[in-house]
C-alpha cells in the first residue's frame, strides 16, 4: 500500500464517473465496487502487517527490560550477600525483608519468617533491631557475640515522605577495637619505661642538690649514675620513635643490592668487645651474598641480634648460618645461651616484652630491640621466627627476599 494511494482512488472515481456518463450500464458501479474491495483488502492487510510490527517490538522491549529487571535484581543480591557484614534490611511492619547470609549466621535458627521480635535473633541484636525500628532513628550500638566486636548501625529508610523500616548493619571492629587496647598498652608501657630512670634521675639530683650534701664519692656515683640513666632514656625514645615511624609506615627504606654478609661483619664488630670479655666465639663463615635490602636498617637487625645473643650467652659460640634458594635467603642466627623459655617464646617479638627471668632488667634493656628487629624484616617483605631450648640456646631464623619486589621506597 503505498502513499499514492488517494490518487489511484480519484483515478478510478473519475474512470467510472465518466464510463458511467458514457455508458448507461451499471458496470462502472461494478468496477468501483470492485475496486474499492480491493482496495479495502490491502488496507486491512497493511493494517495488519504494523499491528503485528508493533506487538513483535513492543513483546522484544517487554523481555529486554525484563531480563534487565533479573539481572539487576540478581546483582543486588550478589551484593547484599557479599557484603561481608551482617546485614537487614526491616520494613514497616517489622519483618525482616531482606536478610545477607552473614546475618543468617548469627541466627541460632532458620526460620522462614523473621521480625523484629523473633526469638532465632541474638538477644543484643534483637533489642537493638527493636529500639531502632520503634524509634524510628538512626542508632548504634557496640555489641560483642561470639567473640566478635561489631559496632551496630541501624539507617531510617523513607518511604516518600513516611517512614518506611531500617536497614541494619552489623560492622566487625574487633580489630580497631585490638588495635586500641594495644595503643593503650603501648603508651602505658613507654611511660612505665621512662617513668622508671626518671624517677632514678629526680631522687639522685635532689640529694645532689641538698646544701649539706658534701660526699664526693657519692657524688662521682651518682653523676655517673645519672650519665647512665640519661644514655638509657635516649635509647628507648630513639626506639620508640623508630617504631612509631615504622608502624606508621613514615620510614624511608634505601632498599640497595648490597653484601649482606659485609652488613653482618660490621654488627659483629660492634659488640666483638663483648665476646672478647666473655670469651665466646663467632662462627661465620659465608663469603659476599648480594641481597636487595636497606643496609642500615639490616645492621640494626644483626647488632639486635647478636647484643642479645651475647648477653645471653656465657660460654660456648654464637654462630650466623646463611642458605640460599632460588629466590630468597635464610639466615640464621643461633646461640648456646640461657635459652628462652616455652612461656615466655610467644611474645618476645612483642614491644617491651621481657622474658620472666630479670636478667634483662639488670641488663637495662627495655624490650624493644626484638619489635625492631621484626618490624625492619616485616618492611623488608621478610619473616622472622624463633626457636629455643632451655640451657641449650635460642635461634632466630631470618628469610628475606633476594630480589625485593615488594618495594623500593616505603
Ligand atoms: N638470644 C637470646 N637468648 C635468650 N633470651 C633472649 C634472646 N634474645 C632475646 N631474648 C629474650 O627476649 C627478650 C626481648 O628481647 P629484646 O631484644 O626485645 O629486648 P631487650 O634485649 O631486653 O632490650 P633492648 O633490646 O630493647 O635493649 C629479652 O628480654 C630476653 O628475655
Ligand atoms: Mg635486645
Amino acid at each position: 500500500m503505498n502513499k499514492y494511494w488517494i490518487f489511484w482512488w480519484f483515478i478510478a472515481f473519475l474512470t467510472a464517473f465518466v464510463w458511467a456518463m458514457f455508458t448507461s450500464s451499471a458496470l462502472p458501479i461494478f468496477f468501483l465496487f470492485f475496486f474499492n474491495s480491493i482496495w479495502l483488502f490491502l488496507f486491512w492487510q497493511n493494517i495488519k502487517s504494523k499491528i503485528s510490527e508493533s506487538e513483535s517490538f513492543l513483546t522484544s522491549q517487554l523481555t529486554a527490560s525484563a531480563k534487565d529487571n533479573v539481572l539487576k535484581s540478581q546483582q543486588l543480591a550478589t551484593l547484599i550477600t557479599h557484603i561481608p557484614s551482617p546485614l537487614a534490611l526491616v520494613d514497616i511492619n517489622g519483618e525482616l525483608v531482606i536478610i545477607n547470609d552473614r546475618f543468617t549466621k548469627l541466627m541460632t535458627k532458620k526460620e522462614p519468617a523473621v521480625n523484629f521480635q523473633s526469638t532465632s535473633l541474638p538477644v543484643d541484636v534483637r533489642y537493638f533491631i527493636r529500639e531502632s525500628y520503634l524509634n524510628e532513628l538512626s542508632n548504634y550500638k557496640t555489641i560483642h557475640l561470639d567473640g566478635i566486636d561489631y559496632q551496630a548501625l541501624s539507617i531510617p529508610v523513607k518511604n516518600g515522605n513516611r517512614y518506611g523500616g531500617c536497614l541494619i548493619i552489623l560492622q566487625d571492629i574487633t580489630r580497631v577495637l585490638e588495635g586500641e587496647r594495644q595503643q593503650k598498652r603501648f603508651i602505658a608501657d613507654a611511660s612505665h619505661e621512662l617513668k622508671t630512670p626518671i624517677a632514678s634521675i629526680k631522687g639522685m639530683a635532689e640529694i645532689l642538690n641538698r646544701p649539706e650534701f658534701d660526699d664526693i664519692q657519692t657524688q662521682k656515683d651518682f653523676l655517673r649514675q645519672i650519665s647512665k640513666e640519661v644514655n638509657r632514656l635516649e635509647t628507648v625514645v630513639a626506639d620508640l620513635l623508630f617504631i612509631s615511624k615504622m608502624s606508621s609506615n613514615k620510614m624511608y627504606l634505601d632498599i640497595v643490592k648490597n653484601d649482606i654478609t659485609a652488613v653482618i661483619r660490621q654488627a659483629y664488630d660492634s659488640v666483638k668487645s663483648q665476646f672478647d670479655r666473655k670469651g665466646v666465639s663467632f662462627k661465620f663463615l659465608k663469603q659476599d651474598i648480594f641481597i636487595e635490602t636497606d643496609s642500615k636498617q639490616m645492621y640494626q637487625v644483626f647488632s639486635n641480634l647478636l647484643s642479645n645473643a651475647i648477653q645471653y650467652t656465657d660460654s660456648g659460640f654464637v654462630e650466623v648460618n646463611i642458605k640460599e634458594s632460588e629466590d630468597k635467603i635464610n639466615i640464621m642466627v643461633t646461640d648456646t645461651g640461657t635459652g628462652i623459655s616455652e612461656s615466655d617464646l610467644p611474645f618476645v617479638f612483642e614491644r617491651f616484652y621481657r622474658s620472666a627471668s630479670d636478667r634483662s632488667r639488670e641488663s637495662g634493656g627495655s624490650g624493644l630491640g626484638l619489635a625492631i628487629v621484626k618490624s625492619i624484616i616485616l618492611a623488608h617483605g621478610g619473616q622472622i621466627t624463633v626457636s629455643s631450648q632451655m640451657q641449650q640456646g635460642t635461634a632466630f631464623t631470618i628469610e628475606l627476599p633476594i630480589i625485593n619486589t615488594k618495594l623500593t621506597i616505603r
